[in-house]
C-alpha cells in the first residue's frame, strides 16, 4: 500500500517535474543533426509534385495567371492540414498541382528541391513524377520533360547533385492511359527517366491490371518500383503482386512488409529495396511518426534493404530526408551505425551504374571515417 503510494508520488513528480532545458550540443541533438545533414544519402522516393512548397505554389499560381482560393502560404498549408490519409491527401495534391503549366514552373519546382535535398547530404535522387496528371491539364511532356531536364543539368553544374526521374503511372487510372504515356516518353528514356512506378490512391487489385505495361517497360530496359502505402486494404497481397506479378526491385513504403514472415524472406532474398517515409501531415496524428520510425527500425534490424525518404516534403510540414532521418533517429534511439546502414542502402538499391555506386560508396565511406565509424561494421539491433 504504503509503495504504491510512493510510487504514485514518484511518477507524479516524473511526470509534472518540469524537464531541465539543455542545450542542444549537451543533448547531443545538434551534433547528431550535423552528422545526419552531411552524411551523404540518395533520396528515392520523393514526388516531384509533392516537392512543392506553398509559397511556390501561390507564385506559380500568380505569373500563370491561375485563380487560386489561398491568398497566403498559411492558407495552403491550412488546407494541408484536412488531409489525413492517403485519399485524402492526393485529393488536395492534384487540386495544388494544377498550377504548374509551363516548362519554367518544372524546372523551378525541381531545381528548389535539389538545393533543399542538398543542404540535407543528398548527392543522389530519383525522382517520381506525374506525367498523366498534368496531360490532364493539356501540359505536354515536352513541356514536363523539357524543364526537368534543364533543372537536372542545373543540379549538376550547380550543386554536384546528380538526378534521374521515375516515370509514375496513376493506379486509379486506367492501364492504357499508362501503357500510352510509356510510349510517348520514349525520347527520353534512359538519361532523364531511368525506371516506372505507380502512385496515387491504392486501389484494390491494381498491380494485375499493370502487368502488361510493366513487362513493357522492363523490354524497354526501364527500372521497376511501385508504391505499396502503408495499412492500405489488401496490403500483403498487394506486396505480393507487385513482386510477383510486376517483378519489381523496389517497393515504395513497403513498411507492411512486415506483416507476412514469408514476405520478409522473399524481400531478403530477391534484395528489393523498401524505400520507407517516415512524414508527418500537417494534420497531427498520435502515434504515426513511433509507427512508421519504429517499422523502419524493425526492417533494418531484419538486414533488409529499408531506407528513409521524404515523400511529399513541401507537402508535409517541409521535412526533408535529413530532418527526417533525424525524427526516425530520436524516435526510435538508433545511432549512428544505423544511421550509416540507412545511407549505405539507399545507394545499394539506386539504379545507377556500378562505377558510380562504388564512387558514393566511397565517399560515405570517407565521411564516416572522418566521423571515426566503421563502415565495416554493421550496426547492432536497433533496440
Ligand atoms: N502514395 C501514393 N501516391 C502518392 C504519394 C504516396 O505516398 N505521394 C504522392 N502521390
Ligand atoms: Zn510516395
Amino acid at each position: 500500500m504504503v509503495r504504491g503510494w510512493l510510487a504514485a508520488v514518484v511518477l507524479s513528480l516524473l511526470v509534472i517535474a518540469p524537464r531541465p532545458t539543455l542545450a542542444a550540443d549537451e543533448t547531443g541533438e545538434s551534433a547528431d543533426r550535423a552528422f545526419i545533414m552531411g552524411l551523404p544519402k540518395a533520396e528515392l522516393h520523393v514526388h516531384l509534385e509533392g516537392t512543392m512548397e506553398p509559397e511556390l505554389y501561390l507564385e506559380m499560381a500568380r505569373r500563370n495567371g491561375i485563380a487560386t482560393r489561398y491568398a497566403t502560404p498559411e492558407d495552403v498549408r491550412s488546407r494541408l492540414r484536412d488531409a489525413n490519409d492517403l485519399s485524402s491527401f492526393i485529393q488536395i495534391y492534384e487540386e495544388l498541382v494544377g498550377v504548374m503549366q509551363t516548362e519554367r514552373d518544372f524546372h523551378d519546382v525541381a531545381l528548389a528541391y535539389f538545393r533543399k535535398a542538398r543542404s540535407q547530404g543528398v548527392v543522389h535522387a530519383e525522382v517520381y513524377v506525374d506525367p498523366q496528371l498534368h496531360q490532364a491539364r493539356g501540359v505536354s511532356l515536352a513541356t514536363l520533360y523539357g524543364g526537368l531536364a534543364r533543372a537536372r543539368e542545373d543540379a549538376s553544374r550547380e550543386l554536384g547533385l546528380d538526378a534521374r526521374f521515375i516515370l509514375s503511372f496513376l493506379r486509379d487510372r486506367p492501364a492504357d492511359q499508362a501503357a500510352q504515356v510509356l510510349e510517348e516518353s520514349r525520347p527520353w528514356l534512359g538519361s532523364l527517366i531511368i525506371g516506372v512506378g505507380l502512385d496515387n490512391p491504392e486501389v484494390d487489385d491494381f498491380p494485375a491490371k499493370f502487368q502488361a505495361v510493366y513487362a513493357r517497360a522492363r523490354e524497354l530496359g526501364l527500372h521497376l518500383t511501385s508504391h505499396c502505402d502503408v495499412d492500405q486494404p489488401n496490403t500483403v497481397a498487394h506486396h505480393w503482386s507487385v513482386i510477383k506479378l510486376l517483378g519489381v526491385e523496389r517497393i515504395d513504403h513497403g513498411l507492411n512488409v512486415l506483416n507476412d514472415p514469408a514476405l520478409v524472406e522473399e524481400v531478403r532474398r530477391r534484395k528489393i529495396g523498401l524505400t520507407g517515409a517516415a512524414t508527418l501531415f500537417y494534420a497531427d496524428i498520435p502515434g504515426r511518426m513511433e509507427y512508421r520510425a519504429g517499422a523502419i527500425a524493425r526492417l533494418l534490424d531484419k538486414g533488409l534493404l529499408v531506407t528513409v525518404n521524404s515523400d511529399d516534403p513541401g507537402m508535409k510540414r517541409s521535412l526533408y530526408v535529413g530532418d527526417l532521418m533525424l525524427r526516425v533517429q530520436q524516435t526510435t534511439g538508433m545511432d549512428r551505425a544505423h544511421l550509416a546502414q540507412l545511407a549505405r542502402n539507399s545507394f545499394a538499391i539506386s539504379w545507377i551504374e556500378p562505377a558510380q555506386r562504388r564512387a558514393y560508396a566511397l565517399r560515405l565511406k570517407r565521411y564516416l571515417r572522418q566521423s571515426d565509424l566503421d563502415l565495416a561494421k554493421r550496426p547492432a539491433g536497433v533496440r
